[in-house]
């Protein structure tokens, strides 16, 4: 069978750019962006580690309207005060929402749509779940499993499924929809229900791209890299940092130490 575009796309991407960095570097410094005006973007998911930072860098290069969803009021409310402290001028949405629920997701949409008088630019779907990492599918839980699909899949669905048509009508928008996905999906074998979920959820991106992209909606799944985070906590060992730990979740040939030198 011919590989998909995530799979063959992960196999090449040491070679994906010439350079390969290891710390922030001028040309994605989100000051030096000026995104034009209005620009509104609406991040599920838009507190914690990567939520927090994607909302930090939209109000550095100058967005006039962010919508912070997640089910944790009193946290969004906290990245929606670090967002007016870096830009007075936006104009920030709170807005309780759980991406496993069709209702809560549409609730989100009508929101947008009254808050921002149909605007919308960009969609970051970057809320994740995963349960504690196991090499071996007998000791995972069915529960996890369930819920990763909830989150990382359904959620990406009733994401799209709500959202697309803003984006659709929005006259010169910027038309993109982003969802914050993980290169444990194609390249370590243990951790099923979180690599399977987020790779259902990589294929159904590309499916986006393939429906959508001749209507001008930009379609992508990015890595973020590893990051320190409640998820992350939750999620990984302290073991994960020495490399014979992390080994056993390699397949032959494929080398994650690597990616955590
Ligand atoms: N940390 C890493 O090393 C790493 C590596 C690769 C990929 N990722 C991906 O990066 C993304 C962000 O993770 P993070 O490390 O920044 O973790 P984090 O700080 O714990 O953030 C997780 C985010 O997901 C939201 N969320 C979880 N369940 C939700 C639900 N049912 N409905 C709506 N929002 C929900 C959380 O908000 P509430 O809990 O308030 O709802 C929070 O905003 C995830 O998609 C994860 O898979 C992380």
């Amino acid at each position: 069978m011919a590989p998909t575009p995530s799979q063959s796309n992960a196999q090449a991407c040491r070679e994906f750019v010439p350079t390969l960095h290891t710390t922030p570097y001028p040309a994605i410094d989100p000051s030096a962006v000026r995104l034009p005006c209005p620009y509104v973007v609406c991040i599920v998911g838009g507190r914690g580690a990567a939520g927090g930072g994607l909302a930090r860098s939209y109000a550095r290069a100058g967005a006039s309207g962010i919508i912070l969803a997640a089910r944790t009021r009193s946290a969004l409310e906290d990245t929606a005060s670090e967002v007016r402290n870096i830009n007075p001028t936006v104009k920030v949405i709170v807005a309780e929402c759980d991406i496993t629920s069709a209702a809560s997701v549409e609730a989100l949409a009508s929101t947008t749509k009254a808050a921002f008088d149909g605007r919308l630019d960009v969609v970051l779907v970057n809320s994740g779940y995963s349960g504690p990492m196991t090499a071996d599918v007998v000791q995972e839980s069915p529960i996890d499993f369930r819920t990763a699909f909830e989150v990382n899949t359904i959620g990406t669905f009733h994401a799209a499924h709500c959202l697309l048509p803003l984006l659709l009508d929005t006259e010169s928008g910027a038309k993109a929809f982003v969802a914050i996905s993980s290169m444990a999906t194609p390249t370590i074998s243990g951790h099923t229900h979180y690599c399977v979920s987020k790779a259902a959820q990589a294929r159904f991106v590309e499916m986006l791209h393939e429906q959508y992209a001749s209507r001008g909606v930009f379609c992508v799944s990015v890595h973020p890299g590893g990051l320190k985070s409640e998820f992350s906590e939750k999620s990984m060992p302290k073991q994960f940092h020495h490399r014979e730990w992390i080994r056993q979740f390699c397949p032959e040939g494929a080398d994650l130490t690597q990616t955590l030198a």
